[in-house]
């Protein structure tokens, strides 16, 4: 298979935010997977946030992290989650597990945890059940800086200055848990929350998202673009992005499918759905250029990964799954797709962080391992503000059935903020490893150094063999002369390879 890379044709910015997280009050996420509180004695913390987890989440460069949902977010009530913890209102979770909530991680915590991780802020309000009132006061409480009942509540609370909140989502699937809107009601409701979403310090402007579709019903963000942007040249900052989420189950919402037993046709299946979010992002584009000729908003994916049936003996409400080599690929073949549609996708934020969906991370009391997906993040990162560059590979098309081919080998190429090319390949057979031969235009490479994660279909890692699927350095290519290099992909593998020219 031919790899053909033109380094010099430079494509489009890589947005650090292309490898956000997603954080819900679901589960483990947030309670045990983050925060552990402030006067916990078995768990290392800092102000309640666990060590362990925070220092793995800077490792791969966190760079935005979208809070409190979700569904969770539409039933979120801010107030609730301010002021002396024993006072706090408890609430019952109802989309997640009927578990009760007592609201001791809230605002003050988010952005606490933001600040120990260096990443960038997405907050997302509550139109299904909140008011134009509360929305707006959120916002004034979190980001004004003089004098106003909410800024001056904000200081009884202890924090002085305010804080930066970089992304504001304007609600979450409000076509489904957030409300059951139609689109155009939305769309109206979308004009006038945004409106008191006041950007208190014009120096940093909060990007306002706006709920995009489910991935298939496409008059969803038509409509909702058309009624939402026509004022956007008029009024700017009306509309920054409109989001897409899209999942990969093998099976459908009744069975998804196991996370760790599966079979050949099932690995083919699953990674053709996963590659199926291409479709879904050039509807998007389609939509968005139809009525934003000047690319002015972004599509931000803020919800994407695998989703499979619950570990047998969890909480069904928990949405608790185990992490292969094949959530690797997802993975890799997801953050590829994600760089090469770099001009339109501005965001993307993989379900979930910790112990929920696709997560990098999972914890069992006071242990922590890092799931196959988060070494993929670990060798993607150095495409985080990159140029996207020109590539093409010449692939065979691989599968067990018609429905289900994908092709063999997928790539994205950027040119990194170090100078050094970032390939990064998925081979997705499951039991052949590909030949690729890759050639450079107009560049002399002087050194290539290589990454892996890969292994067996079903390898993963677990608290007691933590070390199964991890990254290790690759070496089975060949710098053939200066401008060729050959390769050789082991089956069911991520690759990573640094160029120097
Ligand atoms: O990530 C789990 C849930 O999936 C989110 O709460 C919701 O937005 C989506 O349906």
């Amino acid at each position: 298979m031919k790899l053909s890379i033109d380094p010099g044709r430079k494509l489009g910015h890589i947005n650090p935010e292309l490898q956000g997280h997603f954080s819900e009050h679901l589960g483990r996420c947030i309670y045990e997977g983050l925060y552990v509180g402030e006067n916990n004695k078995d768990i290392p913390h800092v102000n309640g946030m666990r060590v362990d987890v925070v220092e793995a989440l800077k490792q791969i460069h966190i760079p935005v992290l979208r809070w409190p949902g979700g569904c969770f977010a539409d039933e979120y009530h801010w107030k609730d989650g301010i002021g002396p913890k024993e006072t706090r209102k408890k609430m019952i979770n109802t989309h997640w597990g009927g578990v009760v909530e007592d609201n001791s991680f809230g605002t003050h915590e988010f952005m606490e945890l933001c600040r120990q991780l260096g990443c960038k802020t997405y907050v997302n309000g509550n139109v299904g059940s909140g008011t134009v009132q509360e929305m707006s006061e959120w916002v004034e409480y979190m980001t004004f800086e003089g004098v106003s009942p909410m800024a001056d509540l904000r200081k009884a609370n202890g924090h002085e200055a305010p804080w930066t909140v970089d992304y504001f989502g304007v609600g979450n699937e409000n076509w489904g848990c957030g409300g059951n809107m139609t689109a155009e009601y939305y769309a109206n409701l979308y004009r006038r929350y945004q409106t008191y979403v006041r950007n208190y310090d014009p120096k940093k402007p909060i990007q306002k998202i706006c709920c995009g579709s489910d991935g298939y019903d496409m008059e969803w963000p038509d409509k909702v673009m058309k009624i939402c942007f026509q004022s956007q040249e008029q009024f700017h900052g009306f509309m920054d992005g409109i989001s897409l989420h899209y999942y990969t189950l093998p099976g459908d919402w009744t069975v998804k499918g196991s996370a760790t037993e599966f079979d050949e046709k099932d690995w083919y299946r699953t990674l053709a759905k996963t590659l199926k979010m291409e479709d879904r992002i050039k509807i998007n584009e389609a939509i968005m250029d139809k009525h934003d000729k000047n690319n002015k908003v972004g599509l931000i994916i803020d919800e994407w990964g695998s989703w499979y049936d619950v570990e047998p003996g969890t909480n069904p409400g928990f949405l608790y799954q185990q992490n292969t080599v094949r959530d690797a690929l997802i993975a890799g073949l997801n953050l590829n797709l994600f760089n090469k549609h770099c001009r339109r996708v501005k965001m993307a934020n993989i379900a979930q962080l910790v112990n929920v969906l696709q997560a990098v991370i999972l914890t069992d009391g006071d242990k922590m391992i890092k799931t196959p997906t988060y070494h993929v993040f670990d060798m993607y990162k150095y495409h985080q503000d990159a140029e996207l560059v020109q590539s093409s590979i010449d692939t065979e098309t691989i599968g067990v059935e018609d429905q289900w081919k994908i092709p063999f080998v997928q790539e994205s190429v950027s040119l990194g903020k170090d100078g050094k090319l970032h390939i990064t390949l998925c081979n997705t057979s499951a039991d052949k490893d590909a030949p690729v031969e890759a050639s450079f235009a107009d560049t002399v490479v002087k050194s290539v150094t290589g990454e892996i994660v890969g292994g067996e279909i079903h390898e993963h890692n677990t608290f007691d063999t933590p070390d199964c699927v991890v990254k290790k350095n690759f070496d089975q290519f060949k710098v053939e002369d200066a401008s060729h290099v050959s390769i050789t992909l082991p089956h069911s593998s991520v690759v990573h390879l640094a160029v120097e020219i």
